[in-house]
């Protein structure tokens, strides 16, 4: 069996890594592409490093630029290698427009290709990341969901179910993989039974592009740091928003490595991010999480995980950080199959339907 894996941007890299380890298991041959998406160190380097997945096959180096030109250097750099090598399956992840670019290259040169993350929609049609999800699962061959209302929002769509497989969150094989490793670790001096404190990350467009809301979400940090001391690593579209202005009471530190972002999340008293994969790892963690959005593609965070979504007013994040502060907050249970075994389940189906 013949598998490529598409890779780009920094939320793939965790999603690859079990899929691909399942598949080894099963001595497919396998190749990565990565698209160049996410090019710094600290923002794609370190995460094949310490995830353990081997350097990439292929690095189309398309780098940063608007959406339809990241989007289109994937597609014309990436059609030729699919062509020639013609894979039996293409494995594509997640959201981001190396995800788009690749499913619109497969299908149109005939090649299978499976979505990993499908389903899962937050039915707000000004994130980039939705109308990456809608095209790519209209695209793919088959839809590997990680929870029910993935399911029921590719029926919705009328995507018919022999399409459809639910096999879990195959970001948690991760974590539960590397968790004791990052136990062993104290990141920005934090170790095991530290003093609470608060993790941030924010870097969605519509959080951190409009520099007066940025400075109101700053302002708020800023009062919330007065209870216990905000961590914040700063992704470098935030960074460049920021220009340098440092923020009173909270330590902005550089992008961290997967290791040591997960374990800051594990001893936090409280996790604060737009981020949606972070929405997930709390909620496996049992950590409470504010998500300051609108809406969310993962609801199951919220109906059953420790997140809460509290919108994109200042006011109300620092009234609920203070609140979780003093008191406590959700603890949630862990959704099905959010059990560390979601990459076999994908091996197994991809090798199930390669036989057929
Ligand atoms: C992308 C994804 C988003 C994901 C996020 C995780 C899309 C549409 N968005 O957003 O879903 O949550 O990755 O990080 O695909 N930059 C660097 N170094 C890098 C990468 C980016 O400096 O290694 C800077 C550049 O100035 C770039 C900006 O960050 O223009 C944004 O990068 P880009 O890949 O366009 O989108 P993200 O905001 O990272």
């Amino acid at each position: 069996m013949k598998i490529w894996h598409i890779v780009g941007a920094r939320p793939n890299f965790m999603k690859a890594a079990p899929v691909y380890r399942a598949l080894a298991r099963r001595r497919a041959t396998q190749t990565i592409v990565h698209t160049g998406q996410h090019y710094d160190a600290a923002m794609s380097d370190v995460f094949f490093r310490q995830l353990g997945l081997p350097r990439p096959g292929h690095n189309l180096e398309v780098g940063s630029g608007s959406h339809a030109q990241q989007t289109a250097q994937v597609m014309m750099r990436l059609e030729p290698l699919i062509a020639q090598a013609r894979p039996d399956w293409v494995l594509i992840y997640g959201d981001v427009n190396s995800t788009v670019a690749a499913a619109l290259v497969c299908v149109k040169l005939g090649v299978k290709t499976a979505h990993v993350e499908a389903g899962l929609r937050s039915r707000d049609r000004t994130m980039p990341e939705e109308h990456n999800r809608i095209v790519t699962d209209h695209l793919a061959d088959i839809l590997l969901t990680p929870s029910a209302d993935g399911d029921a929002n590719l029926r919705a769509e009328g995507l018919p179910a022999s399409r459809i497989r639910r096999v879990g969150n195959v970001m948690i094989d991760t974590l539960v993989r590397l968790l004791p490793s990052a136990r062993r670790l104290s990141p920005l001096g934090r170790g095991e039974g530290c003093a609470p404190f608060v993790l941030v990350t924010l870097h969605r467009p519509s959080n951190v592009d409009d520099p007066r809301h940025l400075r109101t979400l700053v302002a708020a940090l800023e009062r919330i740091a007065v209870e216990a001391p905000v961590l914040f690593p700063v992704h470098p579209r935030t960074r460049a928003k920021l220009e340098g202005k440092t923020v009173k009471g909270v330590t902005l530190a550089e992008p961290l490595g997967y290791l040591e972002f997960l374990a800051l999340q594990t001893r936090a008293a409280l996790v604060v991010t737009d981020s949606g994969g972070i929405q997930e790892e709390t909620t496996y963690l049992r950590v409470p999480c504010l998500t300051v959005r609108p809406n969310t593609e993962r609801p199951i965070t919220v109906t059953l995980g420790s997140n809460e979504l509290i919108g994109t007013d200042p006011e109300v994040l620092v009234r609920r950080a203070r609140a979780i502060l003093r008191r406590g907050g959700k603890r949630g249970r862990v959704p099905p199959l959010w059990d560390g075994r979601a990459g076999e389940r994908i091996a197994e189906e991809l090798t199930a339907r390669t036989r057929r």
